[in-house]
């Protein structure tokens, strides 16, 4: 077996993936097509070039054209079962999937039944894949926190797979701190909480964000390789870090992947998962982005897998879960090398 083909048969876990990010061309032009939406896309290649960037606003510009072709909450049904058949292909056993409910809801779309459309996408896949999943909500930063409150709210009426929070959408002019009390009241809801942070915007933002609403995860944190002491913050306060490599290239927050913090945040003691973040929509896919890490920064198949366990360890399953997941890894390893 090629090294490629062992990367790929490596066991994985997903913990930082969207499920509108995970919109195929081919799923694009249905959307389009069934909610009439008026966009000049015909073809999956007019869309390869569509599915382009100049930096993170763009990026993010892109991402809210695709939220409108989603009219309505049954969307979401195949939005997800394609995302977890995709995440199935890469031998991703288990994804953290993340829904940012206001960009629907602000349009009149129903939390409720958008949440019941993602369950069933989630449980089909489950049964023809094997692959399980969670919810973590974006509350979606440039909503602001009185939005943010609105969404808790929903989830206090329907939880159902919801076992986090985040905060995502635009970063630079929206800082951490405003959105403290939203984190606190997640936490008292049982709720995970993550943030992402230093990928649109700098460290001030990641010091601040640790300060206010003390995550148990941070998703990108790139500017935070700038900064010695902020990584040693991260590291004493046992903060793991969700690196998506492609997606940083591709939005422009990382130059080159030669020159992707990821392999400082695990000498300064740092644990790190490795994330598709919106795959189609960035080129890539969880094997992709593994062999990336081989190709352009030298991870070995060890210290790639090593990663995987990393990522079942810091994901949020319960320990018996964590330890089922474990077992099967070292075992499907063990056959492997
Ligand atoms: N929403 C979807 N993808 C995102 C990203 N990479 N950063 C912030 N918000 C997002
Ligand atoms: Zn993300």
């Amino acid at each position: 077996m090629s090294v490629e083909e062992t990367i790929k048969a490596l066991p994985k876990l997903e913990q930082h993936v969207h499920i509108v990010g995970s919109t195929k061309p081919e799923t694009l032009l249905w959307l389009i097509e069934d909610s009439g939406a008026d966009l000049p896309y015909e073809s999956v290649e007019d869309l390869e070039q569509f599915y382009r960037y100049k930096d993170f606003p763009h990026f993010l510009n892109i991402y809210s054209t695709v939220n409108c072709t989603i009219t309505k909450e049954s969307h979401y049904e195949r939005l997800t079962y394609e995302m977890m058949q995709s995440q199935a292909g890469c031998n991703v056993k288990h994804v953290e999937a993340i829904y940012s409910a206001w960009d629907h809801v602000g349009r009149g779309l129903d939390f409720s039944l958008m949440v019941d459309s993602i369950n069933r996408g989630i449980r089909k896949a489950t049964r023809d894949f094997g692959v399980t999943c969670t919810i973590r909500i974006d509350l979606v930063r440039n909503y602001g926190p009185e939005v943010g409150m609105k969404v808790l709210d929903l989830i206090e009426e329907k939880s159902d797979n919801i076992i986090a929070i985040d905060t995502g959408g635009s970063e630079e002019g929206f800082p951490p701190a405003p959105y403290k009390e939203c984190y606190d009241r997640a936490r008292e809801m049982g709720l995970h909480v993550v943030a992402h942070q230093g990928e649109g915007a700098g460290t001030d933002y990641i010091w601040e964000c640790l300060e206010y609403l003390n995550p148990e995860r941070i998703g990108h944190a790139v500017a935070a390789g700038e900064d010695t002491e902020l990584m040693k913050t991260i590291a004493a306060k046992g903060i793991p870090i969700e690196c998506c490599p492609v997606s940083n290239i591709r939005t422009g927050a990382v130059k080159d992947l030669s020159r992707h913090p990821i392999r400082s945040f695990m000498d300064h003691g740092i644990k790190v998962s490795v994330n598709s973040d919106d795959p189609p929509m960035f080129g890539t896919t969880m094997n992709n982005e593994y062999i990336q890490l081989h190709q352009k920064l030298g991870f070995t198949i060890e210290e790639l897998f090593k990663i995987s366990l990393d990522a079942v360890e810091t994901s949020f399953l319960c320990v018996e879960e964590k330890e089922r997941l474990l077992k099967q890894f070292q075992m499907e390893y063990a056959r492997l090398i």
